[in-house]
């Protein structure tokens, strides 16, 4: 097979940054797309576009990308990607792939756009282009998060009873992971409500975003509240199911996934309690789940597996979120999302 032609757009922290990080390396061997770029055999890494002098010398300097070009316009005219790499802001992600006649998959970063109607904008022109969309939600492409998923979840502590996650640096940035993670787990969300006025966040990621309580319920009645924690104090992106047979944590944003059983109560005839201090430690890949997302985006094109993380999908959370902004500005109203 000849190799995929892939350029990256953006060479920010998660272009290719988080790679210089030698506590991240411990536990993320692929923590951004330059180090998949760089060490996945389907691809051949052409140029990286960024509009910072440094970001490009480092590309050149430190990765030995051939072409660092600030804008577009600037490439070679014989630079005709099979895959473009979108880790800049969102604004200009439309503008960037229509350059690209020779584009046949996008893998993007969150949020798509600012509110749910330009992401659905985004999601609209690239089927336009012709260009599928894979969405770095990367715990779609993580081997345990797929295994819960798809039946393991079920199995080990049966249907969820009650579901509550927390999440920092703003509802686009962080929430959006856990509303992902709470729809691949437990199915699509019917209803949304905030529980909590909404809170600007003065230096979060991403510009605009706020912080605030909320809840999700899904068609069969599972809810989910999602917490706001300030990383002033520690960082969490986590999710706590309790489900009829037993209770499924997922911590250290990921890194830590713990089964508790049920069992007879400890203390009280004829009632079951779950074992919190007997659990098992399910094996956590979100150090590779980057590098996954990229090996199924080769499998669609070459055989055309499904992708992991699609666009369509990914909308569904920012469409979410915004109802949930609406709830907040209507006084915590409940908003049913009967379209999902
Ligand atoms: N999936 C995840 O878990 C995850 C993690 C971190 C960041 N992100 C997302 O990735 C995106 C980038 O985040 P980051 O932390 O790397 O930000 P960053 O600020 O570190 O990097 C962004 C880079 O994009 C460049 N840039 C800006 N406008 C550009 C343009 N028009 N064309 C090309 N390059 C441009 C900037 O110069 C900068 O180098 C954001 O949307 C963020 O939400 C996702």
């Amino acid at each position: 097979m000849a190799k995929l032609k892939a350029i990256l757009i953006g060479f920010g922290k998660i272009g290719s940054g988080y790679a210089s990080d030698p506590l991240m390396a411990r536990y993320f061997p692929y923590a951004s797309h330059a180090q998949v770029l760089r060490d996945h055999p389907a691809f051949d890494w052409l140029a990286v576009i960024d509009p910072s002098s440094e970001a490009r010398a480092a590309a050149l300097r430190d990765w030995g990308i051939p072409i660092a070009v600030a804008d577009i316009s600037d490439l070679p005219a014989t630079i005709a990607p099979d895959i473009v790499v979108l880790a800049s802001p969102p604004e200009s992600r439309t503008d960037n792939l229509k350059r690209f006649p020779s584009a046949k998959l996008a893998i993007v970063e969150k949020p798509l756009g600012r509110t749910a109607e330009t992401s659905s904008r985004f999601i609209d022109s690239c089927h336009n282009l012709g260009i599928a969309v894979q969405v770095n939600l990367f715990r779609r492409a993580e081997e345990t998060t797929r295994y819960l998923a798809n039946g393991g979840m079920l199995e080990r502590i049966g249907r969820p009873q009650a579901v509550f996650s927390v999440y920092g640096n703003g509802m686009r940035n962080n929430a959006v992971h856990m509303v992902d993670l709470f729809r691949m787990l437990c199915g699509e969300v019917t209803t949304a409500q905030a529980l909590s006025a909404p809170r600007p966040l003065a230096d979060g990621p991403i510009p605009g975003d706020i912080a605030l309580a909320f809840a999700l319920t899904t068609a069969e009645g599972t809810c989910c509240t999602f917490m706001p924690l300030d990383f002033a104090h520690y960082r969490e992106v986590g999710m706590d199911i309790w489900g009829e047979q037993g209770r499924l944590e997922i911590l250290q944003e990921g890194l830590l996934n713990r089964i508790s059983p049920r069992q007879p109560h400890r203390a009280l005839q004829n009632a079951m309690e779950i074992a919190n201090d007997r659990h098992d430690l399910l094996p956590s890949r979100y150090g590779h789940a980057l590098y996954n997302i990229y090996d199924n985006a080769v499998a669609f094109l070459e055989h055309q597996t499904p992708l992991a993380s699609p666009g369509k999908s990914a909308l569904v959370n920012e469409i979410i979120l915004d109802a949930v902004t609406e709830s907040a500005a209507n006084g915590g109203i409940l908003i049913r999302l009967d379209s999902n």
